[in-house]
C-alpha cells in the first residue's frame, strides 16, 4: 500500500514459520530490495539503513501467536523485546548520523497490551493503562515502552500504534479466521475456545495499512494511535459469519451432503477448553485517529468477509509456502 501511494520500500523479514515470501511476489509490490534476515542481527540492520537511507522504519516483525507464547516464551522475548531494541539502537545511530533529516520510527503494536475489558467498560483510548495478560501481549507491551523511551530519552522520532485484530487474505493458517475457513472447507466442526463468547474488534488489514500510512505521513512524533474496526463480534459470531459466507461455495463443492449444515440449521461448532488466561473483550476508541489523521475503518466484516473467504477457498494449499 505504501508503494502504491508512491513510496519506495525495502523489506527485512526472517521468514520464520510465520513468514511467506509469496505474500510479496503474488501481488505487485515493487520493493526496492528484500532481505531475509533476523532483526536481531544488528550489523545487518545497520548496513541496510546506511545503504538505503530510509526516511522511516515501520516495524512489524514479531512473534504474534498467543497460544504459542503460552507454550514457549523465548522467541517472543527475543524478537519482540530484544529485536525491537536492536532496531531502535540501529535507528538511533542512523538518525543521529543524518542530522535532522526527516525520520520516523513507527512501532506497530496491538490492542492486547491493554488487557481485557468487561462488556460494560468503555473501549480503550491511547491513555488507557497497560494490563497485558499473556506472554505475547506482555512482550509487545515491553517493546512499546522501550520504543517510547527512545523518544523520551534520546529524541528518536518514534510513534506507537495499536491495532485491533486484523483479517484478510494470506494470513497464517494458525490465525482464527483462516482456521474457521479451513475447518469449513474440510467439513469439520469449527472449534471455539471456552464458551466462544470472547469479544474481539475486527479490522480489515487494508484499513490497518491505510492507518499506518496516515501515521507515516501525518502522525505526530511521540504520539500513540489506536486503530480499531468499530466491529466488535464474539468468536461465535465470527464463526457464523464465516460459515454463512462460505456456504454457497461449499454447497457447490459438496452438493446435497451439506444440506443439514445450512446457515439456518447451523450446528458446526465445537467448544474446547478455554485458553489459559484468555481475555474476555477487546475494544478500541478511535476518536483520536478520526480527528487527527482523518482515518476511519471502511469495511465491516459481514460485507468484506466474502472476498476473504473466496481467496482461501481458491488457495487451499497456500499454507505450504510458509517458512520460505
Ligand atoms: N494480525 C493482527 O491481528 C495484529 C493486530 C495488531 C497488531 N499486530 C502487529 O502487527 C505486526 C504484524 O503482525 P502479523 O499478524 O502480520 O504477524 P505474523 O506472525 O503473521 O508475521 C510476522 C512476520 O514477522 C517475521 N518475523 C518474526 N520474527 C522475526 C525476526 N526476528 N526478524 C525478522 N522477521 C521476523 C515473520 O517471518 C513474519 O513474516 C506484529 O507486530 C503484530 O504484533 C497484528
Amino acid at each position: 500500500m505504501a508503494v502504491d501511494a508512491g513510496h519506495e520500500a525495502v523489506g527485512i523479514d526472517a521468514l520464520t514459520y510465520a513468514g511467506r515470501s509469496k505474500n510479496l511476489t503474488e501481488r505487485p509490490s515493487n520493493l526496492l530490495a528484500f532481505y531475509r534476515y533476523d532483526i536481531n542481527v544488528a550489523s545487518v540492520v545497520g548496513g541496510i539503513l546506511r545503504e538505503h537511507q530510509p526516511d522511516a522504519i515501520v516495524h512489524l516483525a514479531a512473534e504474534t501467536h498467543v497460544s504459542r507464547s503460552i507454550e514457549s516464551r523465548e522467541a517472543f522475548l527475543q524478537t519482540n523485546v530484544m529485536g525491537t531494541n536492536v532496531l531502535l539502537e540501529e535507528a538511533l545511530t542512523y538518525w543521529l548520523d543524518r542530522e535532522a533529516h526527516f525520520f520516523k520510527f513507527v512501532h506497530v503494536s496491538t490492542d492486547e497490551v491493554y488487557g481485557s475489558l468487561s462488556p460494560e467498560e468503555a473501549p480503550w483510548t491511547e491513555v488507557s493503562p497497560y494490563r497485558p495478560n499473556n506472554p505475547y501481549s506482555a512482550s509487545k507491551a515491553a517493546s512499546d515502552h522501550l520504543a517510547l523511551s527512545y523518544h523520551h530519552t534520546y529524541g528518536l522520532p518514534v510513534i506507537v500504534t495499536h491495532s485491533a485484530n486484523n483479517y484478510g487474505s494470506r494470513q497464517h493458517p494458525e490465525k482464527f479466521i483462516p482456521t474457521m475457513i479451513r475447518q469449513c472447507m474440510n467439513g469439520e466442526p469449527m472449534t471455539l475456545h471456552g464458551d466462544g463468547q470472547q469479544i474481539r474488534d475486527w479490522l480489515h488489514v487494508d484499513d490497518h495499512c491505510r492507518g499506518l500510512l496516515a501515521v507515516l505521513e501525518r502522525g505526530r512524533i511521540g504520539e500513540v494511535y489506536n486503530f480499531g474496526g468499530e466491529c466488535e463480534r464474539t468468536n461465535e459470531q465470527i464463526a457464523r459469519i464465516v460459515w454463512t459466507a462460505s456456504w454457497p461455495a461449499l454447497k457447490d463443492m459438496w452438493g446435497q451432503n451439506l444440506s443439514w449444515h445450512s446457515p439456518e440449521t447451523f450446528n458446526m461448532l465445537k467448544f474446547t477448553a478455554d485458553r489459559p488466561g484468555n481475555d474476555r473483550r477487546y475494544a478500541m476508541d478511535i476518536s483520536k485517529v478520526r480527528a487527527e489523521l482523518g482515518w476511519s475503518p471502511t469495511r465491516k466484516i459481514e460485507e468484506s468477509i466474502h472476498d476473504v473467504v473466496c481467496w482461501y477457498l481458491e488457495n487451499p494449499n497456500y499454507g505450504e509456502d510458509y517458512g520460505r
